[in-house]
C-alpha cells in the first residue's frame, strides 16, 4: 500500500478551506433559486432513495469534495480494498468483508494471499445454512431430543451488535417458535437475567468470538455452560458424569470463530464450529458466520437476501463514478461537516422502531473504525477525525433531544431513515363520530419524518413568528420561537425494512466509514485503542479481589476507589 496522504497537503483541501471561508449556508435561498436542487442531489442506490439536497452544500462544494477524494486517491483505495490488498496496515491484513457477500460463482474469482476466498466463503455459508435449517426444522435437538426454541448468542462488540441489531430489525421475518437472545456484558446480571426463565433442554448457545480470547465472552460462555449442566441435572435430564456433561455441550453449544483450536479447547465439538477469517473485522462481520443466530432466526433465504442487499451497494460503491457514488458523497459530506464546518457529532435517526439498535451498531462501526489520531504510517493527524455517532428512533428522539438539534448552538448533521411500508399497517379510528376519520398511523409517523427534515432545513424566521403571534409580540418570545434552519439532514427512504434493505443500509454505512478513513489517511480496520483498558482490567482484577500487593501498585485514585469498593462489597 502506498503511504497515506495528508489531506491538508492537497490542493482540494486548500480550495475547500477558502470555499468554507466564503460560505454562507442558505437552504431557503438555494431551494428558491434552484428548482432542480432536490432532483439533482437525490440518488438511488439499490432500493434506497437518498436525498442529499438538504445538506449544506452547493454544487461547488460537492465538486471540491469530490476533488479531495481524487487527491487522496480514493478510487485506487476502493480498488485496493476489494482486491484484498493489505490495507489494514497495522495488522498487515486484507479487508475483505465485501467478499462475504459475493454471489456464488462470481467472476473473476477472488484469490488473496493464496486463499480461494470465494470457495472458502461459500463453504462456510453452506455449513451455516445447513445448520440453520436443521435447527429451524427440528432436525437438530437438545440432549433430551427436544427441538431448539431459544438461541442465545454469547459475544460482544462485533460479535454481538450486528446480530442483535439485525435480529431486532427483522422481527417480522423471524420463524415462529424460535427466538434469539443476546448476552454480551460481563456484568453477571446479563447472563443471569437472560437464562433465568429458559428451559435448558430447548436452549442452544452460540459462542461468537473472532479471537475466542475475549474475557467477557469466555466468562459468559463458562457461566452458560455451568448453568446448562446444573439445570439439566436438576431436570434429571443428564447423569452426574463427565461424559454426560460433554454430550450436553455437544448438543447445546456451537461456536463461531477464526480460532477453531481454542473452540476445541473450550470443549465444543469442532464439527459444531463455524469459521471465518482474519480479513473480516469484528465490526464488519455480521454477514459472516457471526450472523449464525440471525440465519437461524430468519432462515437461509432471508440471510441470502440480506447478503444480496449488501452486494448491491458494494457493486455501486466499487463501480460508480465518484460524483454519483452515494457512499462516497455521504462520506465526503461528513468530512465537510467535521473538518470544515466544525461538527463533532452525527445523529442517525431511524423512523422505524425495528431499527432501534441501529445507532448502537453504527457506533462501533464508525467510532471503532475512525476514532484514530495517527495516520496509518504513524504520523499524527493535525485535523479532526471520527465524529461521535448517536441516535434513537423517531419519534421518541423528537421529544427528547431534537430541541438541541433545532435550536442549539451546535451543528449536528443527521441522517433520517424511513421505510414507506410498515410491518404493522395499523389504523387509528378515533370512533367519536367527529370530523376525524380513520388515520393510517404509519402515514402519520412518516409525516413526522418529512416534517422534521423540513423544519431543520428551513426553520422559521422571526417575521413568520410575528405573523403567527401578531404585531406587538414580545421580542423575547419571538426570539425563543424562531428556528434558524440550515440544519443539515440526509433523508433515506426504503420501500420496507427487509433483509435486503437492511444489508443495503449496513453496506452503505460501512463504505461511508471507509471513505472518511481514506480522506483522513487512517487505518479504519484496527482497534488498538481498546487494548489498554482490557490489559489493565486483568492487572487490577487481583487488587479488586483482595491482593494488597497488587493494590499497592495502582495509582492513588484507583487505590482509593478499589478500597472503597472493598468496604462496600458485602
Ligand atoms: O475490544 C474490541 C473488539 O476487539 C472488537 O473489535 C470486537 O468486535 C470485539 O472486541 C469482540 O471480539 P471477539 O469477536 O474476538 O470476541
Amino acid at each position: 500500500m502506498s503511504a497515506p496522504i495528508d489531506p491538508t497537503s492537497t490542493p482540494a483541501w486548500a480550495d475547500l478551506t477558502k470555499h468554507r471561508d466564503d460560505f454562507t449556508p442558505d437552504l431557503r435561498g438555494w431551494f428558491a433559486q434552484d428548482p432542480d436542487r432536490a432532483a439533482r442531489l437525490t440518488y438511488e442506490v439499490g432500493d434506497l432513495h437518498v436525498d442529499l439536497s438538504k445538506n449544506l452544500v452547493t454544487d461547488e462544494t460537492v465538486a471540491r469534495l469530490v476533488q479531495l477524494a481524487e487527491d487522496v486517491d480514493l478510487r485506487e483505495r476502493i480498488g485496493a480494498m476489494f482486491a484484498g490488498e493489505h490495507i489494514n496496515t497495522t495488522e498487515d491484513r486484507a479487508v475483505l468483508h465485501t467478499a462475504l457477500r459475493r454471489p456464488n460463482g462470481a467472476e473473476p474469482r477472488l484469490h488473496v494471499d493464496g486463499q480461494d476466498i470465494d470457495r472458502d466463503v461459500h463453504e462456510v455459508l453452506a455449513q451455516v445454512y445447513d445448520f440453520a435449517e436443521k435447527v429451524r426444522s427440528g432436525g437438530w435437538t437438545g440432549i433430551t431430543g427436544k427441538r431448539v426454541e431459544t438461541v442465545v448468542n454469547i459475544g460482544i462488540g462485533g460479535s454481538d451488535l450486528g446480530p442483535v441489531m439485525a435480529y431486532e430489525a427483522l422481527q417480522p421475518f423471524v420463524q415462529q417458535g424460535i427466538s434469539c437472545r443476546f448476552v454480551s456484558n460481563i456484568d453477571p446480571t446479563d447472563i443471569a437475567e437472560t437464562t433465568a426463565d429458559l428451559d435448558p433442554e430447548t436452549t442452544l448457545f452460540i459462542v461468537a468470538s473472532k479471537t475466542f480470547g475475549t474475557l467477557e465472552t469466555l466468562t459468559n460462555a463458562r457461566l452458560a455452560r455451568a448453568w446448562l449442566w446444573r439445570t439439566l441435572a436438576e431436570n434429571n435430564a443428564i447423569e452426574d458424569t463427565d461424559e454426560a456433561r460433554q454430550n450436553a455441550v455437544a448438543k447445546h453449544f456451537v461456536a463461531v470463530s477464526t480460532a477453531l483450536d481454542k473452540v476445541a479447547a473450550f470443549g465444543i465439538d469442532p464439527a459444531n464450529a463455524f469459521g471465518f477469517w482474519d480479513w473480516v473485522g469484528g465490526r464488519y462481520s455480521m454477514d459472516s458466520a457471526i450472523g449464525l443466530s440471525l440465519a437461524i432466526a430468519i432462515g437461509p433465504a432471508g440471510f441470502a437476501d440480506m447478503l444480496a442487499g449488501f452486494h448491491a451497494v458494494d457493486t455501486h460503491f466499487a463501480g460508480t463514478d465518484l460524483h454519483e457514488n452515494v457512499p462516497v458523497l455521504m462520506g465526503l459530506l461528513n468530512v465537510w461537516y467535521v473538518n470544515f464546518l466544525g461538527a463533532h457529532t452525527h445523529a442517525v435517526l431511524p423512523y422505524a422502531q425495528y431499527l432501534h439498535r441501529f445507532a448502537a451498531y453504527l457506533q462501533q462501526l464508525t467510532m471503532e473504525s475512525n476514532g484514530k489520531s495517527v495516520r496509518s504510517d504513524g504520523t499524527p493527524v493535525a485535523y479532526e477525525t471520527g465524529e461521535v455517532f448517536w441516535g434513537e428512533p423517531g419519534t421518541n428522539g423528537q421529544h427528547a433531544f431534537y430541541q438541541l438539534i433545532h435550536q442549539g448552538t451546535r451543528l449536528i448533521p443527521a441522517d433520517f431513515i424511513a421505510a414507506a411500508n410498515p410491518a404493522h399497517p395499523l389504523v387509528d379510528n378515533p370512533g367519536d363520530g367527529g370530523a376525524d376519520g380513520p388515520t393510517d398511523v404509519h402515514a402519520l409517523f412518516l409525516a413526522n419524518f418529512f416534517a422534521q427534515t423540513k423544519a431543520l432545513a428551513f426553520g422559521k424566521t422571526a417575521e413568520e413568528v410575528v405573523e403567527e403571534m401578531g404585531e406587538g409580540a414580545d421580542p423575547a418570545i419571538v426570539a425563543a420561537r424562531t428556528f434558524p434552519g440550515n440544519r443539515p439532514t440526509t433523508s433515506i427512504l426504503a420501500p420496507a425494512i427487509t433483509p435486503s434493505v437492511l444489508g443495503q443500509l449496513v453496506a452503505l454505512y460501512e463504505h461511508i466509514t471507509f471513505v472518511q478513513g481514506v480522506v483522513w489517511g487512517i487505518d479504519s480496520f484496527d482497534q488498538w485503542g481498546v487494548e489498554l483498558g482490557k490489559k489493565l482490567a486483568l492487572e487490577i482484577a487481583p487488587a479488586v479481589t483482595g491482593d494488597d500487593a497488587a493494590l499497592a501498585e495502582q495509582d492513588p485514585s484507583t487505590q482509593a476507589l478499589v478500597r472503597r469498593y472493598r468496604e462496600l462489597r458485602r
